[in-house]
């Protein structure tokens, strides 16, 4: 059953302890498989976990090592209370287990490196911050302002690595920490009492939970600053399993008005019926064409592609900003047609 459209064995090669709820996993991936497991800096892993009810539950975890600074692709997982997922990879992964994973997904994570970043992360927000900050530190000429919320100084992971980054490029990478424990969950007014230089031209990356993104939006809006571009990551787990292929395709009974689609996936294009009130994804799945996917529900961009003719509707969208949506991307999982002949390249 764990086959699902591209789904590979990885192997856990090394385990580090970052804090006392946080440890990193890192991987190696088979030979044959290292095109399919190239990623980007922010973008994710999804994992297999199993159940002791003997099924599974997928999750997602970006990564916090850089393509170009580290040797292997590595994640890193905080312990959720009464985490399901969480729990069972801090408590069973040892080194030489292997887990099946799907390729790398997500849209969050910078297209353009010439601009400056500010980076906003709470809690495990931090890992695809770390994955960006490496890469472009190492890779590119960017500065970058990085505020970090905790709890308290003790959890915050990669506190070392951040104060080691920090010193090395004083003039490009300026680290801010705020802990709960000293003042308090973090606001708009609180974080205007830092001493944050915000750039004049800027993309901002924000990842923690959403109270935390809209603070972290509110204070750069008081700072009379604007962001060329917003990018949002929420980190959540899904009800759907990518892994068990018997969830993801069922066929969809429709009577509804329908339309000519021409889909790209992998060079290879195709010409069928779709009908109005089914999603895209769910149509093609039903075909048999083997379209990338993980959440089904609008907040991975695990499903995206570009809309190169015709129009749909999105039924929901927590991940697509304005400048994708201006440039074509749309959800897979999400879209429902309204022109009549539509075309479609998957091409993230
Ligand atoms: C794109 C993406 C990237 C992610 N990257 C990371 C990452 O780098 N590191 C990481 O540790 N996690 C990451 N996550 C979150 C991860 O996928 C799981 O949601 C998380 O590990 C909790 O799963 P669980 O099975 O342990 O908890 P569940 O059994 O799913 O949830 C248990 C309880 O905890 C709550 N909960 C779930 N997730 C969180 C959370 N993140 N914070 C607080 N409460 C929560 C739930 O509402 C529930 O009440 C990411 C999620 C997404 C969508
Ligand atoms: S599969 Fe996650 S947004 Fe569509």
């Amino acid at each position: 059953m764990s086959n699902a459209h591209g789904a590979v064995e990885l192997e856990v090669d090394q385990i580090t302890h970052e804090t006392s709820d946080a440890i990193s996993l890192s991987f190696v991936v088979p030979e044959h498989r290292t095109a399919q497991f190239a990623y980007r800096p922010g973008q994710f892993l999804t994992l297999e976990i199993p159940c002791t009810d003997g099924g599974s539950v997928a999750r997602c975890y970006s990564f916090s090592s850089s393509p170009v600074r580290d040797p292997r692709p590595t994640v890193t997982v905080k312990r959720i209370e009464d985490g399901l997922a969480s729990h069972w990879l801090h408590d069973n992964v040892v080194r030489g287990m292997r887990l099946n994973a799907l390729p790398p997904s997500g849209m969050f994570g910078p297209e353009n490196w010439d601009s400056d970043f500010v980076l906003m992360a709470a809690g495990s927000g931090i890992t695809p911050m770390l994955s960006i900050i490496k890469t472009a530190l190492f890779r590119h000429d960017n500065r970058m302002t990085l505020v970090y919320a905790n709890q308290n100084r003790e959890s915050v992971i990669f506190a070392e690595q951040l104060s080691e980054l920090q010193a090395r490029f004083p003039d490009r990478l300026d680290v801010h920490h705020w802990f709960a424990s000293d003042s308090g969950l973090p606001t708009a007014a609180g974080l205007a009492t830092m001493d944050v230089m915000v750039p004049v031209d800027y993309e901002a990356f924000l990842c923690g939970p959403t109270q935390y993104m809209n603070v972290a939006e509110e204070w750069l809006a008081l700072t009379g600053t604007t962001a060329r571009r917003t990018h949002r990551e929420v980190f959540s787990s899904f009800d759907s399993n990518p892994f068990r292929i018997d969830d993801a395709a069922l066929p969809h009974e429709s009577d509804g008005k329908s339309v000519t689609a021409q889909v790209e996936i992998d060079g290879i294009e195709t010409e069928f019926a779709w009908n109005a009130d089914t999603k895209l994804l769910d149509r093609l799945l039903e075909l048999g064409l083997d379209a990338p996917y993980v959440c089904r529900e609008g907040t991975c961009g695990g499903c995206a592609y570009t809309l190169t003719e015709g129009t749909v509707t999105m039924l929901a969208n927590e991940t697509l900003d304005q400048h994708e949506m201006a440039h074509g991307v749309r959800l897979a999982c999400q879209s429902v047609p309204v022109s009549a002949t539509i075309r479609a390249v998957f091409d993230r």
